[in-house]
């Protein structure tokens, strides 16, 4: 008992919901931290805390999880996931849908700032460049400290749906997609390997073209099937993998939204690219050699989410 241990991590999740619960699951059940689960509505993160603290012993974990409405508790977060949101109501625009979503994440964002210096701030709301871009703003935090989930999780899609096609182990196969995280994104077939064999020599044009397909409408196919939701056991999972790299400084090579200065030929957006990450948080933004057909579709990409850069600007400006 007199042996000191260093503190535990403080991982913050704003956002009880279903997303934001298996986040906090997996950091517990991994013994990565203390976790602080945070929702506007009363009695939710309280009541879902109390739950995962009760599967403790169970489990055998010594992680500390509180639920709660004040962002007090948050103090001194190391990480905070924003997951945050409302979902698309029937019929609702796509602008409509980030407007109301930049209203909670700009709360959210001030509230975890009063109560954290230097957080690293890892956001899940839709939609998601431009709901990360807004948190670096009203954060002011660096850009290696602000970075969006999105590329890990199309990639895991992506390597889920080459596996099955080839009827291959899943961890043998990695995949790169970069981009926005939405219609316009870019599966990379030539930066996809099984266990280093490129797909290129392993599928055929007319097999990676459905697969790709297939992966840019990954999440929909999800929310069709389930009809009221979406898809949260590998978002949160994909969530936790990020967590994990930057808590264990693995500096892991992973997609993931980034702040671009120049890097892909654009700045002052948010978009998918590979990232080095770690203790620092986005210790390096890696610029793979693309071909020209690469590069456009990458331009595309890039063009689709500076239109809702630009409607997040024009967001703050009228918030003043
Ligand atoms: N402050 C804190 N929490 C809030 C706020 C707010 N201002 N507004 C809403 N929430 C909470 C809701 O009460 C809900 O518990 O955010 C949670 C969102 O959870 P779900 O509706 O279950 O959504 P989830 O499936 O977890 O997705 C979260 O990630 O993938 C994206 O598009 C998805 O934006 C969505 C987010």
């Amino acid at each position: 008992m007199g042996l000191m241990l260093p503190m535990r991590n403080k991982i913050t999740v704003v956002g009880a919901g279903q997303v934001g619960t298996t986040v906090a699951q997996l950091v517990a059940y991994n013994n990565l931290g203390n976790v602080v689960l945070v929702d506007i509505v009363e009695g939710v993160p309280q009541g879902k805390a109390l739950d995962l603290q009760q599967a403790g012993c169970l489990q055998a974990f010594d992680s500390i999880i509180i639920g709660t409405n004040d962002y007090k508790d948050t103090a001194n977060s190391d990480i905070v996931v924003i997951t945050a949101g409302l979902p698309r109501k029937p019929g609702q625009d796509r602008s409509a849908l980030l407007r109301t979503n930049a209203k909670i994440v700009k709360s959210v964002t001030e509230q975890v700032m009063q109560h954290s210096k230097n957080p690293i701030i890892i956001v899940v709301s839709n939609p998601l460049d431009a709901m990360v871009y807004l948190a670096k703003q009203v954060s002011g935090l660096s850009r290696n400290h602000v970075l969006g989930m999105a590329g890990v999780l199309d990639s895991a899609r992506f390597r889920t749906f080459v596996s099955l096609e080839l009827s291959c182990s899943l961890v043998d196969v990695d995949a790169m997609v970069l981009g926005g995280h939405g219609d316009s994104m870019v599966p990379l077939p030539r930066y996809t390997t099984v266990s280093g064999i490129a797909i290129t020599d392993l599928l055929t044009q007319e097999q990676i073209e459905r697969l790709v397909e297939r992966t840019r409408k990954g999440g929909a196919e999800i929310v069709g099937l389930l009809k009221n939701g979406s898809a949260f056991s590998a978002p949160g999972a994909s969530v936790f993998k990020m967590i994990e790299a930057i808590l264990l400084d693995k500096r892991r090579i992973l997609p993931c939204t980034a702040y671009l200065e120049g890097e892909y030929g654009w700045s002052g957006i948010f978009f998918g690219v590979p990232v080095e990450l770690g203790a620092l948080g986005i210790d390096k933004i890696i610029e793979l050699n693309l071909s020209p057909d690469e590069k456009k579709a990458l331009d595309k990409s890039a063009t689709d989410v500076k239109v809702m850069i630009d409607e997040v600007d024009a967001f703050l400006k009228e918030e003043g």
